[in-house]
């Protein structure tokens, strides 16, 4: 076992993969408003994934049983939509999807604010995204992995927030996780070399609070242990010599 480093056709076929994946996120983030439910979020983004030809990654993945995770507030991911969830004003949703198209997976995760929300929510939104970005200054050739992870907690930890230690990111290709791990915390310096032509997914977990969680009683929700919110920011990316291609675009 190793890491796969791409060819250029294999990722010309993630990058249609991959913007696929935008496309179902822009289109299941707009149905994001309270008096959803998270079923309906689900169904439109499946919908849209086999309208395009696509197959949804996460569907049957380890048993799991929908096509996207969805989850609200406390639920830091894998929550699995249900019709008896409704969206309330001032939830932060969390919408991670995953498609297989032409042999190659594209994962993403964004998370929405439905109606109201809080100033802090905002924060904790705009910092999750901004560590993912921290990230891409140094997902690139001549740094490694260690990098990635120092640059999304550092940003996080700037502003009180926990960083989830015991989910990561991880290597996308023909399969949805492949090596390397990529964690949201690490040494600068250390860890495997970045090398061009590797795909990855960053994906910071960030917390209003703890960063420990524990998983329900269903098996998949991973929420938080104090209880408060959490936000998550997630793209494939290929590693280049210069700045890293976000696969996960529109
Ligand atoms: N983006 C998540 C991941 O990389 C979602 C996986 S959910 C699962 O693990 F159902 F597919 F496991
Ligand atoms: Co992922």
């Amino acid at each position: 076992s190793m890491i796969i480093v791409k060819t250029q056709r294999e990722i010309d076929l993630m990058r249609e993969a991959g913007r696929v994946t935008a496309e179902a996120m822009e289109v299941g983030g707009a149905e994001v408003r309270p008096g959803v439910s998270t079923k309906h979020i689900n169904d439109t983004i499946e919908r849209f994934i086999r309208s395009k030809g696509g197959k949804p990654s996460f569907l049957h993945y380890s048993e799991y049983p929908a096509s996207a995770c969805i989850s609200i507030n406390d639920q830091v991911i894998h929550g699995i939509p249900s019709a008896k969830r409704i969206i309330e004003d001032g939830d932060l949703v969390s919408i991670d999807i995953g498609v297989l198209l032409n042999g190659y997976h594209g994962d993403m995760a964004r998370t929405f604010g439905a109606g109201h929300i809080r100033s802090e929510d905002q924060k904790l939104m705009d910092v999750t995204r901004e560590s993912f970005w921290e990230a891409m200054k140094v997902a690139r050739v001549g740094y490694r992995l260690g990098d990635i992870g120092a640059a999304v907690s550092a940003h996080a930890h700037r502003y009180g927030f926990g960083v989830v230690y015991d989910y990561v990111g991880h290597g996308v290709g023909a399969q949805l996780h492949e090596e390397p791990d990529v964690p949201n915390y690490g040494i600068p310096g250390k860890g495997s070399r970045l090398v061009a032509g590797m795909t990855i997914a960053v994906e910071p977990m960030i917390n209003a609070g703890t960063p420990d969680v524990r998983v329900l009683r269903d098996g998949w929700t991973v929420v938080t242990k104090d209880g408060r919110k959490s936000a998550h920011y997630e793209n494939t990316i290929l590693i280049r010599d210069d700045e890293p291609l976000i696969l996960t675009s529109l």
